[in-house]
C-alpha cells in the first residue's frame, strides 16, 4: 500500500492532479483559499452559483483548471451543518472522504492533495483528525480487482495522497497519519482475505497468515491442527470440519504488554472460510457470498497485528477457530450430538448453524486458559441479525452493561455502528434439546435467531464479562458508506477491537 505524505505548505503548491478541500454548510473559505482557488479556477464563483453549492452534507463541487498546461481538478466537499453538540459529525467527514476518493477515481486521478480541515470543527485533536482522515482515505482506496484482467475495468490506482495541514507544525499530523496507516493497512488486509475466494483462503492459508504475522510482529502464536483439536476435546470445531477434506485450524495469538497483572482481553472470531451449510445445505443464492463467513476471525487476527505495533497497556489473546463447512459422506448429520471443550453437549439439528459450534470451543478455551477480564466475539453468525438490523448496524448482545458501555464508546469513535439486542433468560427454553444440553438452533416459536444464537454461546463464557457482536449484516456488501465499496468486504471490527484495547483502563 502506498503511504500518505504530510506537508504544511499551501494546497496550491502541490503538484497533485486533484486537490480537495472541505467546507461547512454556508461557511466561508479563508481569503487565502479563495484567492488560490480563483487563480487556478477562474470559473469558481460562477460554478458555485450555477450548481447552488453551499456545502450541504454529501454535496460536492468539482472544477477543472489548468496548471502549466496540465489539467488539475478541484473538488470541494460539503460537510453540512454542525450537530447539536456544535461540531461536525466525524463519520460524516469520513464518508465524505470516501466520496472524494470515488470522485477522483471516476476522473482517473492518480494523485490527490487534501487540505485537512481544522480539528476543532469535529471536536478532535490534530492527531486524532489526521488519524481518522488517513483511515478513511486508505479504506476508500482499497479495491479488490486482482482477478480482473481487463485493464479498463480495473480501478486506476490513486497512488499518491498528500495531506496538507493547516497548522505550522506537522508533528501531530505525522503521528496521526502513522497510527492511521497501521490501522488502515490491517483493515484492508482483513478485507482482502474476506474478498479472496474460499479456494484462495482456506483454513491452512489463514492460519499460516496468522503465524507469519505473529512472527513478524513479535506475537506469541499457537496453531492446533484437526487431530490436536479433536484430541483436546473440541468436538464443535472438529465436528464442523469433519465433512471437509481440509484440516481445521485453531489459532491463538497473544499480545503481551510486559505486565503479567495488566488487564487481559480475549478477542474471538468465527472463521468459516466457506459456509455451504453442510448437509443442511443452503440454497444457491444464500451460498453466493459465504466466503465471507471468516470475517470475524479475519478481524481478530488483523486487529492483533495492529496491537503488536501500537502496544496498548493490556494483554490480549486473539482466538480464531477456522474451518470449512461442507457436506460429504463424513460430514456431521442433523441429530448428531457434539461434546465441546468445556464438557457441555449440543444436538446438531441444523448443520448450517455451525458458527456457534466452533465458537463454543473457542470461548471455552479462552475462559479456561486466560481467565480474561472481558471477551469480545465477532461472528457472521445469523441471517436473522442481518434481517433485523440491515447492513449498517452490528448486533450486540451482552449481559454486562459496563462492558457494553466501553464497546459502544469505542464504536462511536470508529464509526462502526452497533445496536444492542436483548439477551433474555426467558428465551433460553428456545434452545432446549431432549437428548443433549442444548440444541444448536432455536425453536421456531421464538424466532429471534440472532438472540437464540447468542444464548447458545452464553453457555461457554461462564461468568466472564462478554459481548457478542453479530456482523452477518455488516461484514460484506454494505451500501452507501463511501469509504467502503458497495460490493465486497468492509473489515468491520478491526478498528473497533483496536480502539477498545488502546483505550482500556
Ligand atoms: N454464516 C451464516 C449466517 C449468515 C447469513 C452470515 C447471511 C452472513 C449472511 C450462519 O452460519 C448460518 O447459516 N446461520 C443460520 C442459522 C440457522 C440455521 C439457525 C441462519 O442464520 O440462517
Ligand atoms: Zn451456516
Ligand atoms: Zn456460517
Amino acid at each position: 500500500m502506498a503511504t500518505i505524505n504530510v506537508v504544511t505548505t499551501s494546497i496550491f503548491d502541490q503538484s497533485a492532479d486533484s486537490i480537495a478541500c472541505f467546507v461547512e454548510q454556508d461557511g466561508a473559505l479563508s481569503a487565502e483559499a479563495l484567492s488560490g482557488i480563483t487563480k487556478l479556477f477562474p470559473a469558481y464563483e460562477s460554478a458555485k452559483t450555477k450548481h447552488n453549492f453551499v456545502g450541504r452534507a454529501s454535496s460536492s463541487l468539482v472544477l477543472s483548471g489548468n496548471r502549466q498546461g496540465k489539467v488539475v481538478d478541484l473538488i470541494i466537499m460539503g460537510l453540512g451543518q454542525k450537530n447539536a453538540q456544535g461540531v461536525v459529525d466525524i463519520e460524516r467527514y469520513r464518508r465524505s472522504l470516501g466520496s472524494l476518493v470515488r470522485i477522483v477515481e471516476a476522473r482517473k486521478g492518480t494523485s490527490l492533495a487534501v487540505a485537512v480541515p481544522h480539528a476543532q470543527l469535529f471536536g478532535l485533536s490534530d492527531d486524532q483528525l489526521a488519524k481518522q482522515t488517513t483511515i478513511a482515505l486508505e479504506m476508500a482506496r482499497y479495491h479488490f480487482d486482482e482477478f480482473i484482467t481487463d485493464d479498463d475495468r480495473r480501478v486506476k490506482d490513486l497512488k499518491t495522497i498528500t495531506l496538507v495541514g493547516s497548522d505550522k507544525s506537522n508533528e501531530a499530523l505525522q503521528a496521526g497519519v502513522h497510527e492511521g496507516t497501521i490501522i488502515a493497512q490491517a483493515v484492508n488486509q482483513c478485507r482482502r482475505w474476506i474478498d479472496l475466494p474460499a479456494e484462495s483462503l482456506h483454513p491452512i492459508h489463514m492460519a499460516t497468515h496468522a503465524a507469519d504475522i505473529s512472527k513478524k510482529h513479535g506475537l506469541k502464536v499457537t496453531v492446533f491442527n484437526e487431530k490436536e483439536v479433536a484430541q483436546m476435546g473440541m468436538g464443535g470445531l472438529a465436528g464442523v470440519s469433519q465433512g471437509s477434506d481440509r484440516d481445521c485450524q485453531f489459532v491463538i495469538m497473544e499480545y503481551s504488554c510486559g505486565k503479567k497483572d495488566a488487564p487481559m482481553l480475549a478477542f474471538v472470531g468465527k472463521g468459516i472460510t466457506f459456509d455451504s451449510g453442510g448437509l443442511s445445505i443452503k440454497p444457491a443464492t444464500s451460498m453466493e457470498n459465504m466466503k465471507d463467513d471468516m470475517s470475524g476471525a479475519a478481524a481478530v487476527i488483523n486487529a492483533m497485528q495492529v496491537l503488536a505495533a501500537l502496544k496498548p497497556k493490556v494483554n490480549v489473546v486473539g482466538i480464531a477457530p477456522i474451518s470449512e463447512n461442507l457436506p460429504s459422506g463424513k460430514a456431521i448429520k442433523p441429530g448428531d450430538i457434539l461434546r465441546f471443550y468445556n464438557g457441555k453437549t449440543a444436538e446438531v439439528k441444523n448443520t448450517d448453524a455451525e458458527g456457534r459450534l466452533i465458537l463454543a470451543d473457542a470461548l471455552s478455551y479462552a475462559v479456561k486458559h486466560y481467565k480474561p477480564d472481558a471477551i469480545i466475539d465477532l461472528a457472521t453468525l445469523t441471517g436473522s441479525c442481518a434481517a433485523a438490523l440491515g447492513p449498517h448496524f452490528t448486533g450486540m448482545m451482552s449481559k454486562h452493561d459496563a462492558l457494553v458501555e466501553r464497546v459502544q464508546q469505542a464504536a462511536a469513535r470508529t464509526g462502526e455502528q452497533l445496536w444492542r439486542l436483548p439477551l433474555p433468560d426467558e428465551y433460553k427454553v428456545a434452545i432446549k434439546s431432549s437428548v443433549a444440553d442444548m440444541s444448536n438452533i432455536g425453536s421456531q416459536r421464538y424466532m429471534a435467531g440472532a438472540v437464540t444464537a447468542a444464548l447458545f454461546l452464553q453457555n461457554f463464557v461462564g461468568d466472564v464479562p462478554w459481548v457478542h457482536l453479530d456482523i452477518a449484516g455488516t461484514a460484506y456488501d454494505v451500501p452507501d458508506i463511501a469509504y467502503y465499496r458497495p460490493e465486497g468486504a468492509t473489515g468491520v471490527g478491526v478498528r473497533l477491537l483496536v480502539e477498545l484495547a488502546m483505550n482500556w483502563k
